[in-house]
């Protein structure tokens, strides 16, 4: 595995590899919901690109910037193993050099939820992304589940800027009882830990509701909120819609259910979609399935030349 530090080297190496060539962007402490965008990316490119990079734009003045897990060496064997072919892991100093301004912005999207909670997350996400993909170019951008969101605010950034890049979105990898994996996992105590599953179990019971037909928002949303554990305590909980994330009154289907829970300073987030009546889940499928045709085949049905 090959690992580049500067936008202009990896821009100059990524345009030599085979296509089509998948990125899988990470802030690193790896774990098994990272590998599996790793692997489906493996599944599906000639070549895959990860990036690691603890992007400071994406944090709030009081988040955990600092004090965020890094592992590089760790996680370099990791991807090494997984089978990643390149891994960009450019500098603060080489990402955003002194003088350095631009900010990419969405109208849509970006406010509410996590946008509410967190002010500039989602324009430091979009700014940071769009900086990848110039550094990669690659055939598809592979993205977690896990951050619905950040999969609502980046699919629509591709599509209006008209990046030539796919969105693949992998389903959340959960520990045994439910929890989503996270790297933010390791600040909790045992005791918010215990209590940590229940996030999941509480949207899956909204959304199991309004897959069976309920329509009444306050009574459903009372139902999943009554089921977190202490000493976790809700930030929201919500049902949406897929793509413009506006809160669905009365509910109905297709929709994502999300929710953030708060154990300390720590934020758990978690989110079930709910399909349509026509059993298109909103948030795995490609939002125009035929998009992918028009860009490059995948390895395994390239003809031979
Ligand atoms: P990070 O939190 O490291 O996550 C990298 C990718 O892994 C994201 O697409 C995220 O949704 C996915 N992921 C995390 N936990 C997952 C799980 N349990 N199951 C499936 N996928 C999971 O998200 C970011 O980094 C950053 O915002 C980034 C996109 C790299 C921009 O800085």
């Amino acid at each position: 595995m090959q690992i580049v530090r500067t936008p202009s080297s990896s821009r100059a190496i990524a345009r030599t590899l085979a296509r089509p060539v998948g990125l899988v962007p990470t802030m690193g402490a790896l774990h098994r919901g990272h590998l599996a965008l790793v692997e489906r990316a493996k599944r599906e490119n000639a070549t895959v690109v990860a990036s690691l990079f603890v992007n400071p734009l994406q944090f709030g003045p009081n988040e955990d910037f600092e004090r965020y897990p890094r592992s590089f060496d760790a996680d370099a064997a990791v991807l090494e193993a997984g089978g990643v072919d390149l891994l960009y892991a450019p500098s603060l100093e080489r990402m955003y050099p002194p003088g350095f301004a631009a900010r990419v912005g969405l109208d849509v999207v970006t406010a509410q939820y996590e946008g509410a909670w967190r002010p500039g997350h989602f324009g430091g996400v979009a700014t940071v992304v769009t900086k990848l993909l110039h550094a990669i170019e690659p055939t598809s951008l592979y993205l977690g589940q896990k951050d619905v969101q950040q999969v609502a605010v980046l699919r629509a950034l591709l599509r209006d800027l008209d990046f030539a890049t796919n969105v693949v979105v992998v389903p959340t990898v959960r520990e045994p009882d439910g929890l989503a994996l996270s790297s933010r996992n390791a600040y909790l105590s045992a005791q918010e830990r215990a209590a940590a599953p229940s996030v999941f179990r509480a949207l899956e019971t909204v959304a199991a509701l309004v897959r069976s037909g309920e329509t009444d928002r306050a009574r459903v949303l009372a139902a999943g909120e009554a089921l977190l554990e202490a000493p976790l305590r809700w930030d929201y909980v919500a049902v949406v819609d897929p793509k413009t994330f506006v809160p669905l009154d009365p509910l109905r289907r297709p929709g994502i259910v999300i929710g953030a829970a708060r154990a300390g300073s720590t934020r758990l987030l978690d989110n079930v979609p709910v399909a349509g009546a026509d059993g298109i889940d909103p948030v795995l499928t490609p939002e125009n399935p035929r998009r992918r045709n028009l860009t490059e085949k995948p390895a395994s049905s390239r003809s031979m030349r």
